[in-house]
This record gives structure tokens, C-alpha cells and sequence, in this order.
């Protein structure tokens, strides 16, 4: 299946106006191929869902937060994604695990955190957890 990996995709649009709660966002087969990585707009809100090697999803802000790289174009690892530019690395809750120029002691990685929304997978497709009052 073909997946939408490109960050000149058109992202999935989510309308939030009157969302609140579970909102489906996509196929289950959707993520079923070679580079499961779908940039998705949620109330004007950019974000990636993607599927890490280990099978879990995440939906997670789409820039990253040391110099705003694109992280479409980051590189899908066992536990999260590696941002393209320096590497940083982010698990599908968006918590950064790794900063490979950082002095190997360095624990700042803990601090960061990318925005994320809860998703889960049933039957149909994802879902993802939307609160309209946040929005
Ligand atoms: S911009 Fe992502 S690690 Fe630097």
C-alpha cells in the first residue's frame, strides 16, 4: 500500500470544531506499509502519526523542537523516530530518549517533550483523542 510519507503531502485534516473525545483518523491499512508516516492537521495543529518498528503508534507535533526540522523526513527506528537534522530521537509518546551531540552524561533529553495526543487502535482504524476544549 502507498503510504502519504512525503511532507509535500497533503496532511489529513481533522476539523475539531465540534470534536471532542475519540475521533477516527484513519484506516487501520493506512499504516500497513513500508514507511508507516502520515503528517495529519488537527485544529490547525501540525503533527505525524507513524508507526515505530516495534509496531506502537504515535501521534506526535511535527516539528522538532531543537531547530524545527521536519521530522517527516526523520528516519523510523525501533522505539520512535530520529529527527533528520541532528538526531534527536522521540518515542511515540513524544519523549525524547536520546541527543547524540550531547556529553554522554548529559540526562537534559528527559526534560523534552514533544506535544502528543493519545491514540489507540481498534477494528476500524486509529483514533485519536481530541479535546476540543484544549483547542
Ligand atoms: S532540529 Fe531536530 S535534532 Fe536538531
Amino acid at each position: 500500500m502507498e503510504c502519504q510519507t512525503s511532507p509535500m503531502s497533503t496532511p489529513l485534516e481533522i476539523i475539531v470544531k465540534d470534536a471532542n473525545g475519540w475521533v477516527f483518523l484513519i484506516e487501520k491499512d493506512a499504516l500497513e506499509c513500508d514507511r508507516p508516516l502520515i503528517p495529519v492537521k488537527i485544529g490547525g495543529d501540525k503533527y505525524i502519526l507513524f508507526k515505530d518498528g516495534e509496531g506502537r503508534i504515535g501521534l506526535i507535533a511535527r516539528n522538532c523542537p531543537h531547530r524545527g526540522a521536519d521530522l517527516c523526513f526523520g528516519r523510523l527506528e525501533k522505539g520512535g523516530i530520529r529527527c533528520p537534522f541532528h538526531g534527536w530521537y522521540f518515542d511515540k509518546n513524544g519523549q525524547c530518549l536520546e541527543q547524540p551531540a550531547e556529553p554522554p552524561d548529559s540526562k537534559m533529553f528527559n526534560a523534552i517533550k514533544l506535544p502528543n495526543l493519545q491514540v489507540k487502535l481498534e477494528k476500524k482504524g486509529v483514533y485519536a483523542y481530541i479535546d476540543a476544549q484544549d483547542r
